[in-house]
Order: structure tokens, then sequence, then C-alpha cells
């Protein structure tokens, strides 16, 4: 490696993608089948960060914003996560409903990427899960105004100091917490090959449960 020049090496470093293949005999009439083997695979070589995935979101005046996300839960017929509703995803998600997921699974050289339209969680399931996290995220829920602009750490840390000391571990949900599930009507499985020819299957949903598939180009 280039440490001298990192912006060198970013030029220069050349991997190619030879692991795997992903071919027609391969690959599930059902992406969320096909999803879930290579959800499993990937849990299988790194199981702290593969369900990590990029949320891309758009707000009314058609700008985009992306960030890391973590996927908690694949049902209600898509890919569901737990975040701020007041946060800047959330109120773009308030504005726009499309939005688009995307996993990156290094070690496999892997993508999938998946868009659709989003929909809030019932209020049950989102307290569900809420229920499951450890105390400290649930006194952290309370505590942060997420995207909102704070003065500074001790901010934070002295608002989550005195909610913590009372507070009890069956601490509610905040009302502006909860889920969202991006259900889909687009996934793209790809396969890194070698020589940059990669494998691309799209499934786009014609009608209820009825999926195309089609090979793309690199
Ligand atoms: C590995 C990783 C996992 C994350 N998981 C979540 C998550 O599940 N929910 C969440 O609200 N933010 C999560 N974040 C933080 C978001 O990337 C982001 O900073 C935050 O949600 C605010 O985004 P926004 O200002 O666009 O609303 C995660 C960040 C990383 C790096």
């Amino acid at each position: 490696m280039n440490k001298d020049n990192i912006f060198e090496e970013v030029r220069n470093v050349r991997n190619d993608f030879t692991k795997f293949t992903l071919l027609e005999a391969d690959i599930d009439a059902d992406p969320f089948s096909q999803f879930k083997k290579w959800m499993q695979a990937a849990f299988e070589v790194d199981n702290e960060t593969a369900n990590a995935m990029i949320l891309s979101t758009v707000d009314d005046t058609a700008m985009p914003s992306s960030r890391v996300m973590l996927l908690r839960g694949i049902d209600n017929g898509g890919f569901s996560f737990f975040t701020n509703y007041e946060s800047h995803k959330g109120n773009q998600l308030e504005q726009n409903k499309n939005a688009a997921l995307c996993f990156f699974w290094s070690a496999l050289q892997r993508q999938v990427r998946i868009q659709g339209v989003i929909k809030k969680l019932s209020e049950n399931e989102s307290d569900e899960y809420f229920s499951s996290r450890p105390f400290e995220s649930k006194v952290g829920a309370w505590v942060s105004k997420q995207s909102k602009v704070v003065k500074n750490r001790a901010e934070i840390d002295d608002a989550f100091t005195a909610l913590l000391a009372n507070s009890t571990p069956d601490i509610k949900r905040p009302p502006h917490w909860g889920g969202f599930v991006l259900i889909p009507n687009k996934i793209e499985f790809w396969q890194g090959r070698a020589s940059r020819l990669h494998d691309r299957f799209l499934y786009t949903l014609i009608e209820n449960n009825t999926w195309k598939i089609e090979r793309l180009s690199p």
C-alpha cells in the first residue's frame, strides 16, 4: 500500500472479483428467498456488520441523502429498520415514501440493491422491538434528538446521565422513535466476477408476488 499518497493508492488499487458466480440455475424465483440465502452467507463470514445497509432517501426537492442503518427484519412484505421519526431521514420519508437500500458484503464480493416504498411499522411492532433493546439504548432513544444541532457533547451526556438515573427498565418507547418497512418493487443481486464482468440479476415486481427476473449487463 502507498501510505505516503493515499490518493494514488485509491486510484491504483486493483482487486479482481473471483470468489463466486451467480448463474441462472442458482437463483431463486423468489427474491426474498434469494436474499435470505445471501444474508445467511454474509452472517457466516461476518456477524458484526452483515445486516448493515445504506438507506437512501429523497426529500420533496429531490435532494437525496444516504446513511448506514441496521436491517432488523425481513417481514411485513419488506425490509424493516428502526430510527427516530423526527430525524433528517424521518422527515424525508414523510415527504417522499420512495427509498432505496444497498447492502455490500465485501468478503463475498456481493451487493444487493433494493428500491421500493416505505411504510411505518405499527405501534405494536415498534413497541415490541423497542422492548427487546438494552436499557441504555432505550434511554438513549429518549435522549437523542437525532440530526438536530447540539451545543456540545456534554449536552448529550448530561441528559443521558439524568434520565438514566430517573428511569426503570420498563421505560416506554418514545413516540418519535419506531420502525419503517421498505416494501420492494425492485431487487438486484450483484456478484463480482473477473475482469469486471459481474453477474447481475434484477427482480422487478410485476403484480402481487410475481417477479420478473432479468440478467443485466455488468
Ligand atoms: C453500522 C451503523 C449502523 C447504524 N444503524 C442505525 C440504525 O439502525 N438506526 C438509526 O437511526 N441510525 C443508525 N445509524 C446512524 C445513521 O447512519 C445516521 O447517522 C443517523 O440515523 C442519522 O441519519 P439522518 O440524519 O439522515 O436521519 C447507524 C450507523 C452505522 C455506522
